[in-house]
């Protein structure tokens, strides 16, 4: 599988960031089980991977060919999935960043930036002007990592049968 980018993690290990297949659905959700907090993360189901990884983008690190994160990314296409109407914008213009998970023992190594970076990459090559996305008031390490990637925080609003802050960067 083609290596979208190598990662140095803090152990002085090599991460590699691979795009998912539709092989390794059963440990991104694995991975997900154990270790999502439910009070601040809505679940991204199966059937959502498996629409990303045939119609989007999920970016997946690994370690020793482990899965150690993901990131689930729609791409500016007409979807229910996409936040191009919550945020005022043409679905054409908006890249989705729908979620990102990172295990307990990878965490630390700034993979959320990572993602956060490949998905601006992600965003122009695929001629949209802004990536968006929701998050948790609760969750301080995330909106940490989408305030120092240069997102900006604009509203709170009912989502996925909670309230979430939405979030957009402009890239171009
Ligand atoms: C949010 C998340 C992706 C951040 O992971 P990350 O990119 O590895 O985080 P960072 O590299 O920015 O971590 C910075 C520091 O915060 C710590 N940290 C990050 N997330 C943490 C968490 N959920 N709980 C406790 N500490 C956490 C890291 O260990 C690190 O501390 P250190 O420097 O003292 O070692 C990760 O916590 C996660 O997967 N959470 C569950 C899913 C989720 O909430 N996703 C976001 C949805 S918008």
């Amino acid at each position: 599988m083609e290596t979208v980018r190598e990662i140095a993690l803090r152990s002085g290990e090599t991460a590699k960031i691979i795009k998912a297949s539709p092989d390794i659905i059963d440990r991104l959700i694995e991975l997900e089980d154990r270790s999502i907090n439910p009070a601040t993360f809505m679940r991204i189901t199966e059937e959502e991977l498996a629409d990303s990884i045939e119609n989007d983008t999920v970016f997946v690190a690994t370690l020793a060919d482990n899965p150690i994160a993901f990131s689930v990314l729609v791409h500016n296409r007409d979807s229910e999935r996409s936040l191009a109407q919550r945020l005022g914008h043409n679905h054409r213009d908006v890249l989705t960043f729908d979620g990102v998970i990172v295990s307990k023992e990878a965490r630390g190594n700034g993979l959320q930036r990572i993602f956060l970076l490949l998905a601006e990459e992600l965003a122009l090559s695929l001629g949209a002007s802004y990536v968006g996305a929701t998050v948790s008031r609760l969750n301080e390490y995330s909106r940490r990592n989408f305030a120092a990637s240069g997102f900006t925080e604009l509203c709170e609003i009912p989502i996925y049968g909670s309230s979430r802050i939405l979030a957009e960067k402009r890239v171009k």
